[in-house]
């Protein structure tokens, strides 16, 4: 985790089950890493990770908590929730797979591709899981020291 050389951090809250803000904390991490001025590939990249893992805590999670930590070389992004947590994290992790109940569906969610994609687009990922306690993921894209100063 960048610390002394960390040019921005910050914190933002989810909620379990509140769709009605689905996506925002991605959206906000998009715009505050455009502002620091990084790659466009790299944003893209970080906003995806981001987005797939605020919805997995929407979706499966009573409350989390997503950290962003961005130093001139790395985007960390960090989803530690409370909830139930996944118990066969390999399984998890397969395309196409997914627990979205037919309501979520309906939302257009669940296509199972959430976690794989996330893994895609970060140069380090990390999940770590906890049955009945929660799940944390640990995101890391590399900047190429582009656009931090
Ligand atoms: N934060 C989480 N807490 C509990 N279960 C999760 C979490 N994230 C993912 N999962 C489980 O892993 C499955 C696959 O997740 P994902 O690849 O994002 O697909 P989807 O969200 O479309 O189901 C989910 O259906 C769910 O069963
Ligand atoms: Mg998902």
């Amino acid at each position: 985790m960048p610390t002394a050389e960390s040019v921005y951090r910050q914190e933002f809250p989810v909620k379990g089950g509140d769709f009605a803000k689905a996506g925002a904390v991605a959206c906000r991490i998009k715009e505050l890493l455009k502002d620091l001025g990084l790659d466009t590939a790299i944003v893209r990249r970080a906003a995806i990770a981001a987005y797939e893992a605020e919805m997995n805590v929407i979706m499966y999670a009573r409350e989390g908590r997503m950290d962003l930590a961005v130093s001139a070389q790395e985007v960390h992004i960090t989803v530690d929730d409370q909830g139930p947590g996944i118990a066969d994290v390999e399984l998890a992790m397969t395309e196409g797979f997914s627990t979205a109940t037919p309501e979520m569906r309906e939302l257009g969610f669940g296509a199972g591709m959430g976690l794989p994609n996330i893994k895609r687009n970060s140069d380090v990922f990390y999940i770590d899981s906890r049955t009945g306690h929660g799940t944390r993921l640990k995101i890391i894209i590399r900047t190429n020291g582009h656009g931090t100063t």
